[in-house]
């Protein structure tokens, strides 16, 4: 298939079987997946479970990722957004956290060294959560990868790092509170749409938010990542930890949004229509939410120039 990796130790091998599985679900499904978003869960306890130490789980759950990234790009999809780090994952011990922040480290810096090829494939790397509480070199090499390929479309990959959903509303507060005071909005221009459309300034490439929200473990929990993006998002909770996922589950969560993607799209589209009832086109409010729009993706665009 085609060849998205990020580090040449991590060459994804398919069976004829898988390959041919691969093919009927790509070019065989109805339902235009574009992205989903999940929770790697599990790593520890796969650890405990094969006698490993903890630090190996983690490892092994973030080779997973480059896995799952290239599975994800061979089917077609076209974002996939993953929560690395909780800002709730500051509460383990120093210890865990460290090791946690080296395996990141070298994941990014192995992705960095893998730039020529990302830029051949116009794949979009983002750091996305509070990165001014990133360890210095972190901060750099995530604000490297953001700058070099921030226009690209054809693959985006979103790692969620000191991340909390409760932490981006907060920051979507601040910026409509901070246009408000610069006069670009007026307090009754933010309405649930302008909310939303915040979000995604900061947190999606292609405007497409999660169709799928996937969480591994068999936990039945959201734990606070992206939950206004995944409002709509199917849900699937696949009991398997996350260094344990193969390509054959990703084929599984796949199957069952195909199963139940009419429904979604019907549902999202009713709340829509509900939404745009009683909404009334106002030009001059229409002008003042673009200007907005535009403050904030160019904030976001001088971040990225520091
Ligand atoms: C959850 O398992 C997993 C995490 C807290 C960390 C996930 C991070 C990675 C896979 C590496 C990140 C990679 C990059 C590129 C930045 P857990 O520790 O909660 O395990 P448990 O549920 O068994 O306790």
């Amino acid at each position: 298939m085609s060849v998205l990796e990020f580090n040449n130790s991590n060459n994804v091998h398919y069976s004829w079987l898988q390959r041919f599985a691969g093919n009927i679900i790509r070019y065989g499904c109805t339902s235009r997946l574009q992205h989903i978003a999940i929770v790697m869960d599990g790593n520890r306890r796969f650890a405990r479970d094969l006698k490993l130490e903890r630090a190996r789980g983690h490892t092994l759950g973030a080779d997973k990722l480059f896995d799952v990234c290239q599975w994800c790009h061979d089917l077609g999809i076209k974002e996939l957004s993953v929560y690395a780090f909780s800002l709730e994952n500051l509460k383990r011990s120093q210890d865990e956290i460290d090791t946690l922040m080296n395996i990141a480290r070298l994941k990014l810096n192995e992705i960095v060294k893998s730039l020529d090829k990302i830029h051949e494939q116009q794949i979009c790397i983002r750091v996305i959560g509070n990165l001014d509480l990133l360890p210095d070199d972190i901060q750099q090499s995530s604000y490297r990868l953001m700058k070099e390929t921030d226009h690209y479309k054809n693959f985006v990959l979103n790692v969620c790092l000191y991340y909390t959903s409760r932490n981006e509303i907060t920051s979507i507060i601040k910026n409509l509170a901070q246009a408000c005071e610069k006069d670009l909005i007026h307090i009754d221009d933010i309405d649930d749409d302008l909310i939303i459309e915040s979000l995604i300034v900061s947190t999606s490439q292609t405007g497409h938010l999660p169709d799928i929200f996937l969480r591994t473990s068999g936990e039945l929990r959201l734990s606070d990542f992206m939950l206004l993006q995944c409002r709509f998002s199917m849900w699937i909770f696949a009991d398997v930890y996350w260094p344990a996922f193969s390509v054959w589950h990703l084929y599984w969560v796949i199957l069952q949004f195909e199963m139940k993607s009419k429904t979604l799209t019907d549902i999202q589209k009713q709340c829509k229509n509900i939404l745009q009832q009683g909404k009334t086109t106002d030009e001059k409010r229409n002008e003042r939410i673009h200007t907005y729009l535009n403050w904030l993706e160019q904030q976001r665009i001088e971040r990225l120039k520091l």
